[in-house]
């Protein structure tokens, strides 16, 4: 058996597509949705998502604030911002781009950002909302993998979930989604005894360790649903660098029913979920 390949890449630009039609339609009501992206350094990775991330939100027709401050800022100068940007109708979304540098503290930044302006769903109001099944703004990552395994199989109750990673970013809030979804769901970590036995009775798993090809085909259950989140740089053999994903994929891709690729699996879904918390929080907002 050969695995069902989740294109990503596809089912992200069909997502944009449609919130270009969300956004053409509350730009004809008098509010172009706004996204503020804030940069603080210049570390290479978060550079090449922040302009991502703009090219990507000017094309769905959507104002892009782009705020790109020196490595030396302070705390309170992107407090400062960040307030402004709290207090300006223009932006409906505001995400602050991590890792921030060592003299910031990314939990009180994260904590300024207005609730319903906090499209990453990092706030602890929206953790809290999204937990008890309240509404809130979902993480982008982990809602983007669920829209993927939902292209699949769209009733998800009663299945087996394992999710490897525990992040606040990835792992707790997928954990969250799949509850949601009816899953039995067990968390893995790097404290977890006989993970490749865990992972053989998981008929969705979802990998988000960043660890290159951890996931090996014999841990994978046949049929199961594999969500690879891992985005590794790695060189090979040829000394030519490449990504891989956390799942040895054609190992895995023999034995799935369903499985993402890397790149062009949960990497697109990413910042088109980016863009639709945008569009939802704008709505919100103008309700
Ligand atoms: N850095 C890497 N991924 C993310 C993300 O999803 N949101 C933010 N704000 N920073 C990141």
């Amino acid at each position: 058996m050969v695995a069902q390949l989740i294109d990503g890449k596809a089912i992200a630009a069909r997502l944009r597509q449609d919130l270009a039609v969300e956004v053409a339609a509350m730009t004809a009501q008098g509010h172009r949705p706004g996204l503020a992206v804030v940069l603080v350094g210049e570390d290479p990775a978060s550079q090449v998502y922040v302009r991502n991330k703009a090219r990507q939100t000017v094309e769905v027709g959507m104002e892009s604030f782009e705020y790109r401050l020196p490595a030396s800022t302070g705390q309170d100068e992107l407090l400062a911002l960040v307030d402004r940007l709290n207090a300006d109708p223009a932006v409906d979304g505001i995400l602050v781009q991590l890792p921030l540098p060592p003299q910031i503290d990314a939990t009180t930044v994260l904590r300024a950002i207005l609730p319903e302006k906090d499209v990453d769903g990092f706030h602890p109001t929206n953790v809290g909302l999204v937990a008890t099944g309240a509404g809130g703004i979902v993480p982008c990552t982990p809602l983007g993998s669920m829209m993927l395994i939902e292209t699949v199989r769209r009733d998800l109750a009663g299945l087996n979930a394992v999710v490897i990673g525990r992040s606040n970013i990835v792992g707790k809030p997928m954990v969250q989604l799949l509850l949601a979804a009816g899953c039995t769901v067990t968390v893995a970590h790097s404290k977890t005894v006989d993970l490749p036995g865990l992972c053989r009775r998981a008929d969705i798993l979802v990998a988000a360790v960043g660890r290159p090809e951890m996931v090996r085909g014999d841990w994978v259950k046949p049929g199961a649903i594999v969500i690879d989140v891992g985005i590794n740089r790695v060189t090979g053999a040829d000394g030519k660098s490449r990504l891989v994903g956390d799942v040895a994929f054609a190992e895995a891709q023999a034995v799935a029913g369903a499985i993402t690729p890397v790149p062009g699996g949960v990497g697109p879904m990413t910042i088109a979920c980016l863009l639709h918390n945008t569009v939802k929080a704008a709505a919100v907002r103008r309700s």
